[in-house]
């Protein structure tokens, strides 16, 4: 019965017109998985890509968007990915240490960035591009640098100078400089998984986190943390990622298409990502159960100070010359 269904798919094959035969082809799948919600700047860039990269290629390439950890969570998307099991993933880049390329940690430095702009002349240039080109040897090709915003903290105190984090356990990302800028302000620094940390809050596993406003509403941790300090401290962003051999083996006039396609929604990302946090930091605020509070230029002040010593500290892991590099191009030296 099987020999019989091969040969008939076999023969109907040979006799149909060839235009017919490739639209018979199977559809080029690209699953992308994350772990944020749909309703965030990464989410609805992956399904701007999403929309982008189908009407492109005629729906010849089919994306299929995973979001929430879904699929898998953020470790297990980074191996996913290297094993072919998912095609593009997008993960912050201050989990990039577990690749091997702690580089990318440098995003994490606090206060480096003053504000976007700055961060884009990074992003957009040669330092940006040399960083995704590195990745390559890891197995998988960097093709954008996707936004989300200036992180804030929270937990459940007032947080208006650096000593009321002392004593808090704050759930981090796998990243040695949010280690050390956590010990830097006296807290206690616990790696967690982002699907993870709402139910740590909750139960008290940890006392506070840090995000931008969009990550934390969407995930609801308005209902298990009092108190959200704008301290715009450190940058969050992302690195969307594709599986090399999976790349490389694309028809180049569907890598193409793809590429433009990235370059478009990349765009997208970098226009909605200030409107997406502040719509969510406004809604923080309405929802009547966090306090909002934004720090003033002398607090400001007094963070940056308490802050300070973490990039000298971390120049061995990152690398003082990229450091250097960042400071020379953005003039913060
Ligand atoms: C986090 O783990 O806190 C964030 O990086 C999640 C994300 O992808 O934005």
């Amino acid at each position: 019965m099987k020999l019989f269904a091969i040969l008939f798919s076999w023969i109907s094959a040979c006799l149909l017109p060839s235009h017919a035969v490739q639209a018979q082809q199977e559809p080029i799948v690209i699953r992308f998985s994350h772990v944020v919600a749909a309703d965030t700047p990464k989410g609805k860039a992956a399904v701007r890509f999403k929309q982008l990269a189908e009407e492109a290629t005629n729906g010849r390439v089919r994306v299929q968007v995973y979001p929430n950890s879904e699929l898998y969570r953020d470790r297990e998307e980074l191996e996913a990915l290297q094993l072919g099991a998912v095609e593009m993933i997008a993960p912050s880049l201050s989990k990039f240490g577990p690749l091997g390329v702690r580089e990318f940690e440098v995003f994490d430095l606090p206060f480096l960035f003053p504000d976007e702009a700055a961060l884009h002349r990074i992003t957009n240039g040669p330092i940006g591009a040399g960083m995704l080109q590195r990745l390559r040897l890891k197995g998988v090709i960097g093709l954008a640098f996707w936004d989300n915003g200036f992180k804030s903290f929270s937990a459940n105190r007032p947080l208006l100078a650096p000593s009321d984090l002392t004593g808090l356990r704050l759930r981090i990302q796998p990243s040695r400089v949010l280690d050390a800028q956590m010990r830097a302000l006296g807290a206690q620094p616990m790696t967690m998984r982002f699907g993870e940390v709402y139910a740590a809050l909750e139960a008290g596993v940890v006392d506070g986190t840090e995000n931008p406003p969009s990550n934390f509403y969407t995930q609801g941790m308005q209902d298990v943390q009092s108190h959200f300090t704008v301290s715009n401290h450190g940058y969050l962003g992302y690195a969307v990622i594709v599986n090399r051999k999976f790349w490389e083996d694309l028809p180049s006039e569907v890598r193409e298409a793809l590429e433009e396609a990235m370059r478009k929604a990349t765009a997208y990302a970098a226009s909605i990502s200030q409107a997406e946090n502040d719509r969510a930091l406004n809604a923080i605020r309405a929802s009547g159960k966090t306090q909002v509070h934004v720090l003033t230029e002398t607090e400001r002040q007094a963070w940056k100070k308490a802050l300070s010593a973490v990039s000298v500290e971390m120049e061995d892991v990152i690398g003082r010359q990229l450091i250097a590099d960042i400071r020379r191009t953005i003039g913060t030296r």
